[in-house]
């Protein structure tokens, strides 16, 4: 493992669903060959089609040299999808059994020291590597859907992941635009997911009790803090709230009532009357829109809002 390792141009994909051809059209567009393995029947055609339909925002996002949807490369099996790759993205289907075979098919065609990197959104990394031959290189590199666009990368350890693999994936993911953050502890749903819960897991409660309409609350994250959230994340927002006093003012002067605020937030199981209220609710928001439209233009705002970050040079 400590050797030096050659740069990484062939990726494979195993599994090629939703997450797998995601990956696969990023990858491609950052001018790497990709080997997929997938089962289904149809899922060449499958692959070919979803890459295809993301390249126009990956084009418009600016490819690198040599990119190309000729370095696609549809294999026969795990084996041969790995047999010559410098690093593996597995999205298999998120059950610890099938990763773990997964995990055998790979490890008997792979060279031992590339990394594989597992997309699970629920397994822990400490699990999943469990009885493989080289779990030192098995790390969990878990995207933001769809990965082809969204930067986010979360990278966790497993018990017996080692250190020079997490450093190998953060600076992969990092040399090819991703925005990897590395998570020092297995919890459930890893980071992002968890402050999503957090949020909806309130929203559900003050739709519940009645406090604000299903639309309005929509209202309240995507023209009100979410149009900041996209920018910087919550920390420095509050910094930034507090004046010359900074992050310590905001803390002092509004730690108190926030403290007051977290006691006070609600708990609703997801029960029938919850999932019907809700369903309700989004129904009557989406009455005077056209869904696949307003989908099309989140996508395109959301590309346009990637390249106007990008414009602007670094940010946190
Ligand atoms: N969908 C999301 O929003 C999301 C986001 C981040 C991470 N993930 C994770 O990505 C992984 C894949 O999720 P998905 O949403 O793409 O699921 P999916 O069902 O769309 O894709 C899974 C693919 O795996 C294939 N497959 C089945 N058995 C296989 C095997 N033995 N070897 C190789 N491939 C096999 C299936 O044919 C299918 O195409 C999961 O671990 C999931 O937790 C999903």
């Amino acid at each position: 493992m400590s050797q030096q390792q050659p740069t990484i141009q062939r990726v494979a994909i195993i599994g090629a669903g939703v997450i797998g051809a995601s990956w696969a059209a990023y990858f491609l567009a950052r001018g790497m060959h990709v080997s997929a393995s997938d089962p289904a029947p149809d899922a060449e055609a499958e692959l070919r089609r979803l890459v295809q339909s993301f390249w126009p925002a990956l084009q418009q996002q600016g490819l690198a040299p040599g990119a190309s949807l000729e370095n696609l490369r549809f294999a026969s099996s795990i084996a041969d999808a790995v047999a010559d790759a410098d690093f593996i993205q597995e999205n298999g289907p998120e059950r610890l059994d099938i990763k773990h075979d997964i995990v055998a098919q790979i490890e008997a065609a792979t060279r031992d020291h590339v990394i594989i990197a597992s997309s699970s959104s629920g397994l822990l990394m400490s699990d999943m590597q469990q009885g493989a031959k080289h779990p030192e290189r098995i790390v969990l590199g878990h995207p933001f859907n769809p990965p082809h666009l969204i930067p986010l990368v979360e990278v966790v350890a497993g018990k017996q992941t080692s250190a020079e693999t997490v450093a190998r994936t953060m600076a992969f993911y990092t040399a090819i635009g991703k925005k990897p953050i590395h998570i020092r502890a297995e919890v459930k749903g890893h980071v992002a997911n968890r402050l999503q819960a957090a949020l909806w897991k309130e929203a559900c409660y003050l739709v519940d009790q009645g406090v604000v309409s299903v639309a309005d609350l929509d209202v309240a994250i995507s023209h009100g803090p979410g149009l900041r959230w996209a920018l910087l994340g919550p920390f420095l927002n509050l910094h930034f709230s507090g004046g010359v006093g900074g992050i310590g003012h905001t803390l002092e002067h509004l730690g108190p009532p926030i403290e007051d605020w977290w006691a006070d937030l609600g708990h609703v199981p997801l029960n029938e009357a919850t999932r019907k209220k809700i369903e309700q609710g989004v129904k009557e928001e989406l009455s005077s829109y056209d869904d696949a439209d307003l989908k099309a233009k989140r996508d395109q705002l959301l590309i346009t809002l990637l390249e106007a970050k990008k414009a602007v040079g670094k940010l946190p």
